[in-house]
């Protein structure tokens, strides 16, 4: 089992520097890691380097009482006045972005000083604001979530490896399990069939398993739409799924099927308490862009899918906004690594929680370098340059 209080040397290109307008750093809201010994500008609560809880206050007794003043306003300065970074200075309590309310936070929301925010609301609030926020979720379907979207950053990182359901030995996943071993930790949850969890895949592995149901068609056959439910939701629990995947083909010959087995699915899926990630499978005839992908992904929350993963395109604003779920990004087919990166970063601050990549990391020639780097954009503060930066350094031999 790997430990969680080692640096893992991922955190150097998204630590932090120095308030340039003299403010201190937790006064801006960074964090540090002790074990890394390092600032970030992150709003997680653990590292994501080591998985260390970062600090958020100064140790010293006098360095607490500053900060608590700063904050409380009674020791303004004149860096303060200055023109404030809206992602700084937002107070804790504010409501948290649209992605971030979807995954739970279990904690109380407190003030700034840690004090409870609750003063002004009757008691009848008070008491509906305890325990778990779960979203309307049940707690077992909360909790499988979380293990996809990660709560410290609602953002995740989805290995890809379910091509060979319909493309049969694809190019660099040729033996699954040699591909799979070196990634594994650093994916938050693995995309790939029974058959390739069961045979490549340790038991003994804590990343959660998104488990592709549908199938029925190969890339040979007559039409890659017509799909259906392969796996029982008993087999489904036995594997330990975190949640289930299955296609949607939105505007092809098996529209109707798709569409219906999705909803079938989320029934069932539902009363176990696992999610559904719907899929929405494009056809060569159809293209990508904003209006179709938004109109297939509408439909997969409209069925009760709990995720959507698509592609990204030009507008992809009008994708999210209209997707009452969140949305993960389709690598797609391989790219050169700073094009996979920009993807990536674009697909974030177009409102997506994070990637669903298989191709444009284990075509890589460097896949852990690749994986690394896309993780850096995903759950830390690189940019498409730092990232791409990262990746060329992580590649180096030696
Ligand atoms: C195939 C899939 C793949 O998992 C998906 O396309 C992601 O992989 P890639 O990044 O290689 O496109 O769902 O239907």
């Amino acid at each position: 089992m790997r430990s969680v209080l080692e640096c893992k040397q991922m955190c150097a290109d998204s630590k932090a520097s120095k308030p340039a307008d003299g403010r201190g750093r937790y006064e801006v809201g960074q964090r540090r890691c002790n074990t890394c010994g390092v600032f970030f500008d992150t709003a997680n609560m653990h590292c994501q380097c080591c998985g260390t809880k970062l600090r958020t206050k100064p140790r010293s007794k006098a360095g607490k009482e500053r900060l608590a003043a700063v904050h409380s306003g009674s020791a303004a300065t004149a860096a303060e006045a200055a023109a404030p970074n809206p992602a700084k200075t937002k107070p804790a309590s504010a409501p948290e972005p649209k992605r971030a309310a979807k995954t739970s936070d279990s904690k109380p929301q407190k003030g700034r000083n840690g004090a409870a925010t609750t003063t002004a609301k009757s008691a009848a609030a008070v008491a509906t604001a305890r325990g778990p926020n779960l979203g309307g979720m049940d707690w077992g379907l909360a909790n499988r979530m979380a293990s996809i979207i990660r709560p410290e950053d609602s953002r995740a990182l989805m290995l890809a490896v379910d091509h060979g359901y319909f493309l049969g030995p694809t190019e660099r996943l040729e033996e699954p399990d040699r591909v799979i071993a070196p990634l594994l930790e650093y994916c938050d949850s693995l995309m790939l069939t029974r058959g390739v969890q069961r045979t490549s895949v340790p038991p003994t592995t804590r990343t959660p398993m998104v488990l592709r149901v549908s199938g029925g068609s190969s890339i040979i056959g007559e039409d890659l739409s017509q799909e259906d439910v392969t796996v029982s939701i008993q087999d489904a629990i036995r594997l330990n799924a975190s949640a289930l995947a299955l296609s949607i083909f939105v505007g092809s010959k098996y529209e109707y099927q798709t569409i219906a087995n999705l909803g079938r699915l989320v029934g069932r899926a539902q009363e176990y308490g696992i999610p559904v990630l719907a899929v929405t499978a494009v056809g060569k005839e159809l293209g990508k862009d904003a209006r179709y992908l938004s109109l297939a992904c509408r439909i997969a929350a409209e069925q009760g899918a709990h995720i959507v993963k698509t592609y990204y395109c030009e507008d992809f604003e009008k994708v999210t906004r209209s997707c009452p779920v969140p949305i993960i990004v389709a690598g797609g087919k391989k790219i050169p690594e700073r094009d996979a990166l920009e993807l990536t970063y674009n697909s974030i601050r177009g409102g997506a929680v994070g990637v669903d990549m298989g191709r444009n990391i284990w075509q890589s020639d460097h896949p852990v370098a690749m994986i690394r780097a896309v993780r850096s954009i995903v759950h830390g503060t690189n940019d498409v340059d730092r990232a791409y930066r990262m990746y060329l350094d992580l590649a180096k031999p030696g």
